[in-house]
């Protein structure tokens, strides 16, 4: 079986019905596994016939489902492509707490999860899709949480609603290293075009040119776990900066750094006068959003060169940091110099901005590292001015 199973109508009548549910939850006794899947779908096929690869399909994953969506998505139907499109769930929440109080309509709504967390505080929240099977997934996933809501088969770009602010996460095109506003079906421009009334709340990949989107309003980039999750584009009616970041975490933590912070950050720092102190790259909603000075600023670090995210002084509380044991222009020489020295095992190396390539440095100085792999050394290579430079650190953990 593909992991891209096509759901037909009879597979969704047959998944929601009582008699499906019970086949759904007896199906979870089984390993499922991909070693598994060819011997379970033939006991599968005994109890539940026809319907085996749907069942099979949904138990699986239901369980990818739960780390990205929790606990709540065990009872969920989707599509394989639909929940690697969903927002995680931490995501989806932080999005409706800065929606709470308005009347919204998910022009994208995919299988719900943005939807799920909009509901119950949005006075309403409606969704819609094109797709017939997803409109259809979300409003099972809405009624198991208890939050039924209207779900519509529906253009994007038709405007079948009124008076509500439209939300849409556009499904991604395969695209370059550079998205645009193109890469994205609908694209922003017909999605603006459409609902110019009322400019919609736009969920983007966080990796897009936002700035030759020019769009009025706030970019905020959100990331999850240290990963960029989604730049959002907020039109002026709810803008409340012109960019942010907001770092979230699974674990709750999190901050906000916006443009209107100040970004004075201390005087450029020489790199060879690092030795004790702490190297800090910041996270990628902060690197993504232009905020690494603004950032730098309310910790008290400094930078280490103009252009570089590297930041350098005390170490912000919860973060992950590099302490500098050493400090040098780049070479191969002198990093294997360092190894010898301090006996590392095991290696991590960070680049910015040089040609550095870690995973091949690695390999040339895996003759110079010992066996003991508790000793542990991070290489941080970083272009500073016009030269690379080295430096030696250990790791903090990411707690203070
Ligand atoms: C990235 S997904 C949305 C995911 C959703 N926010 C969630 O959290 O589950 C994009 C969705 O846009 C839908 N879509 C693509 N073109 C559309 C259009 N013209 N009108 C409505 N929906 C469309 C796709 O079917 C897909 O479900």
């Amino acid at each position: 079986m593909s992991s891209g199973y096509r759901f037909s109508a009879e597979d969704l009548d047959f998944l929601t019905s009582s008699v499906g549910d019970d086949l759904l939850a007896a199906a979870q006794a089984r390993p499922l596994t991909d070693s598994s899947l060819l011997a379970d779908l033939t006991g599968l096929r005994r109890s539940v016939g026809s319907r085996a690869q749907a069942v099979a399909e949904t138990v699986r994953l239901r369980r990818k489902a739960v780390p990205k969506l929790g606990e709540q998505a065990a009872r969920w139907l989707f599509t394989d492509e639909a929940l690697q499109q969903a927002t995680p769930w931490p995501v989806a929440q932080h999005r409706a707490a800065r929606l709470a109080g308005h009347g919204v309509h998910d022009l994208t709504c995919s299988v719900g999860a943005d939807l799920a967390a909009l509901v119950p505080v949005c006075e309403p929240a409606i969704g819609s899709d094109l797709d017939p099977v997803r409109a259809r997934m979300a409003r099972h996933n809405l009624a198991s949480l208890g939050v039924p809501a209207p779900v519509l088969v529906a253009d994007a770009l038709t405007v079948v609603s009124r008076g509500l602010l439209p939300y849409a996460d556009p499904a991604r095109r395969e695209a370059g290293r550079r998205i645009t506003s193109v890469d994205t079906l609908p694209s922003v421009a017909d999605l603006d075009h459409v609902h110019s009334a009322r400019l919609p709340v736009l969920r983007l990949p966080p990796g897009i040119d936002y700035e030759a989107l020019g769009r009025p309003g706030e970019v905020e980039i959100v990331s999850l776990d240290g990963g960029a999750r989604e730049a959002v584009l907020w039109p002026p009616e709810l803008g409340v900066t012109s960019r942010r970041a907001t770092v979230l975490s699974s674990t709750g933590a999190g901050f906000e750094v916006t443009s209107d912070d100040p970004d004075e950050v201390a005087k450029t720092v020489q790199p060879e006068h690092l030795v004790g102190e702490w190297l800090v790259d910041p996270d990628a909603a902060v690197v993504r959003a232009h905020l690494v000075r603004h950032y730098g600023c309310r910790h008290g670090l400094r930078q280490l060169d103009p252009h570089l995210a590297y930041l350098a002084g005390p170490r912000p509380a919860g973060v992950r940091a590099f302490r500098v044991l050493d400090s040098a222009a780049y070479s191969v020489a002198t990093v294997t110099g360092w190894i010898r020295r301090d006996g590392t095992g095991t290696l991590e190396i960070k680049q910015r901005g040089t040609s550095v390539v870690p995973d091949e440095l690695r390999k040339r100085m895996r003759p110079a590292m010992t066996k003991d792999t508790t000793v542990a050394h991070t290489l941080v290579v970083a272009r500073i001015g016009d030269r690379p430079w080295a430096f030696w650190c250990r790791a903090s953990e990411s707690a203070p």
